[in-house]
């Protein structure tokens, strides 16, 4: 378990009293926090703003949910309809959000939130079932221990807490870094098995700017504080794009550092990013499909290893033609349509391939038609 412990220790004092080295300063939208009640507005234990990235119609996973305060403002984006999934491993936490839940929800007019107990590298077990499961059937020697380990493993794979693809956006303030080192991987594969193709997710959490050595990582205080375990700003990036999220990016990148220790910057960023709609396989199919990068960079290069010097014309498969379509990338790129789509082909070439003018030409040329991220267009 690690840090766990202590992670859970700290955050129950959190929930019962402000803790005011866990408070990274933060200015919400002062419309959407006239709902909640103080006692979950103090105990803001958050980096960024996840929040602002909710859309209207949304079911919204927020990862660590705490108090439940950015749960209780998405609740107000997401409209009639929308949904809100709060997980949170601390009873403590999970009881002050739950304490308001009926509360908010008849200002609301609506139930649009719901907390489950759960650790976040491990969205399909819920913790809640385990406890009842435990009430019934006591562990108390290797049979029944076995016993256990079948039902979690049916669990998981039968009535999941978070369901395969279910989710538009995953949002998370402050919390990914709390998770052991050994389970970030896993971590950021759950969020990609959860979010549905065209979904996307906003992440605010302390990044560091260099590698942090044991002696910090192993400190409890630091550990549990949200500086220790944050990950490498470079290494965050990275785990999202390899998992599969494409237009992965910093979208917020605090420049004054929230804290500094033995030389290291730690700061708050929010970083986005989307799931593609198709597959690996679908993105080779070549289409006769081609594209310019405007510039002003001389190359740039996607998560598939496609690369893109400006002013080229570049052969890509239909999946990344619609992706380029859709902001951000929108406005970067010129899109040739096939003049007739040719027979669907593997592609033989490598990434980088130039499209002779002559494929297209006769096609239609679309030129800056910036579709946005939206729930129902889908991103990427
Ligand atoms: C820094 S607080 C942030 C709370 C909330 N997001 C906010 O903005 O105030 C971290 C929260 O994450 C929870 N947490 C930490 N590690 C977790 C894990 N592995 N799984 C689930 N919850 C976790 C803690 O219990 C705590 O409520």
């Amino acid at each position: 378990m690690g840090m766990e412990n202590h992670v859970k220790e700290r955050y129950s004092e959190g929930a019962t009293k402000v803790v005011e080295a866990l408070c990274c300063p933060v200015s919400y939208d002062a419309g959407l926090l006239k709902i909640l009640p103080n006692e979950i507005i103090d105990r803001d234990y958050g980096c960024g703003d996840p929040s602002s990235y909710v859309k209207k119609g949304d079911t919204v996973l927020d990862l660590g949910s705490g108090g439940g305060k950015i749960c209780y403002m998405a609740a107000q984006l997401v409209g009639e309809g929308g949904r809100i999934i709060g997980v949170d491993m601390n009873d403590d936490m999970l009881a002050l959000a739950r304490k308001y839940q009926a509360e908010i929800a008849k200002k609301l007019g609506e139930d649009r939130v719901v907390f489950h107990k759960g650790r976040i590298q491990d969205l399909a077990l819920s913790l809640d079932r385990v406890s009842q499961y435990l009430k019934e059937n006591p562990v108390s020697d290797l049979k029944s221990a076995d016993a256990f380990e079948v039902w979690m493993a049916a669990q998981r794979v039968d009535t999941p807490m978070i369901a395969d693809e279910s989710v538009d956006l995953v949002i998370s303030n402050c919390v990914l870094n709390l998770v052991d080192d050994a389970m970030k991987w896993h971590l950021v594969e759950e969020i990609f098995r959860v979010v549905k193709p065209g979904g996307r997710v906003a992440i605010s959490d302390i990044v560091s700017d260099v590698l942090v050595p044991d002696e910090l990582k192993t400190d409890p205080e630091l550990w549990s504080g949200c500086i220790s375990g944050a990950f490498v700003e470079s290494e965050f990036i990275e785990m999202f794009s390899s998992v599969g999220f494409t237009a992965v990016a910093f979208d917020n990148w605090d420049e004054k550092p929230w804290k500094v220790v033995d030389d290291i910057e730690f700061r708050s960023v929010t970083l986005t990013a989307c799931k593609p709609l198709s597959s690996v396989h679908e993105e080779q199919i070549d289409q006769g499909h081609g594209v310019i990068y405007r510039g002003p960079m001389a190359v740039v290069e996607d998560e598939l290893g496609n690369i893109f010097p400006a002013g080229v014309r570049i052969a890509v498969s239909q999946q990344v033609f619609e992706r380029l379509g859709m902001a951000p990338f929108a406005e970067q790129f010129i899109r040739l349509a096939p003049k007739s789509p040719p027979h669907p082909t593997f592609f033989t070439a490598s990434p980088g391939t130039v499209r002779h003018p002559t494929e297209t030409r006769g096609g239609d040329a679309l030129l800056n038609n910036a579709g946005g991220c939206g729930p129902s267009s889908g991103c990427c």
